[in-house]
């Protein structure tokens, strides 16, 4: 079993953002790129011309994750960078309907994906399921880069991944937050499809060999 790595931007040096992209291009599946808009979440991140310029060097998917408030608002213009390649919306960062915002991401050709946090039941994700190419489970509360990874984590994956096989879905699952070579495996045993890593790839004195760790492989 392997995963996908998704190294999260969030943890590169701003200063060097090429350098940055280069030091993974020949080994990330994906870019994550981490969305704040100071609202959802307590902390503002970047915006489109950071985004656009991380894409004009990757040579993967970028893999866009939006913490901000009222996404639909912002989805059609991340869905229109060249290599946006997936695409998630907290569940709770709208009061509307998921289904069409998830539509019109699937429309643009884009992945669609919904993100929760670790205070809300995975159960909540279950009406989504059919509707979704992945999920994405937090292993931190979502904000902020360098957390501790939640060890409840493993078990909210295997209940997904769980009725997910139940209903035989091809929904992914992605964990994102604290993720390292130390917990990635035991979350490959347990259902993960896509490990997102910042510090760990970023802060590391080797990200190849941190992101083929994590891997599995
Ligand atoms: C947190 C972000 C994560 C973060 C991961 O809100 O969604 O993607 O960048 O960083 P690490 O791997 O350092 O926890
Ligand atoms: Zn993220």
């Amino acid at each position: 079993m392997a995963a996908l790595i998704a190294p999260s931007m969030l943890a590169a040096d701003f200063l060097h953002l090429e350098d940055a992209v280069q030091t993974v291009n020949a080994y990330a599946d994906l870019f994550h790129l981490d969305i704040m808009d100071g609202h959802f979440v307590p902390n503002i991140s970047f915006g489109f011309p950071v985004v656009e310029s991380i894409a004009q060097a990757a040579m993967r998917p970028l893999d866009i994750h939006l913490m901000i408030r009222h996404p639909q608002t912002y989805i059609e213009r991340f869905c229109n960078i060249p290599g946006a390649g997936m695409l998630s919306f907290h569940l709770d960062a709208t009061r509307e309907d998921p289904e069409p915002i998830l539509g019109i991401i699937g429309n643009a050709g884009v992945k669609a994906g919904i993100a929760i946090n670790p205070d809300i039941p995975v159960e909540k994700l279950f009406p989504y399921l059919d509707l979704c190419d992945f999920v994405l489970i937090m292993s931190v509360y979502a904000g902020f880069g360098g957390q501790s990874f939640m060890e409840e984590t493993y078990g909210r994956v295997a209940r997904t991944k769980e009725e997910i096989t139940r209903r035989g879905l091809a929904t992914r699952i992605e964990v994102d937050g604290g993720v390292s070579p130390k917990n990635a495996r035991q979350l490959i045993e347990c259902g993960v499809d896509i490990l997102v890593a910042g510090s760990a790839v970023f802060k590391a004195q080797n990200p190849a060999e941190v992101i083929a760790a994590m891997r599995g492989e």
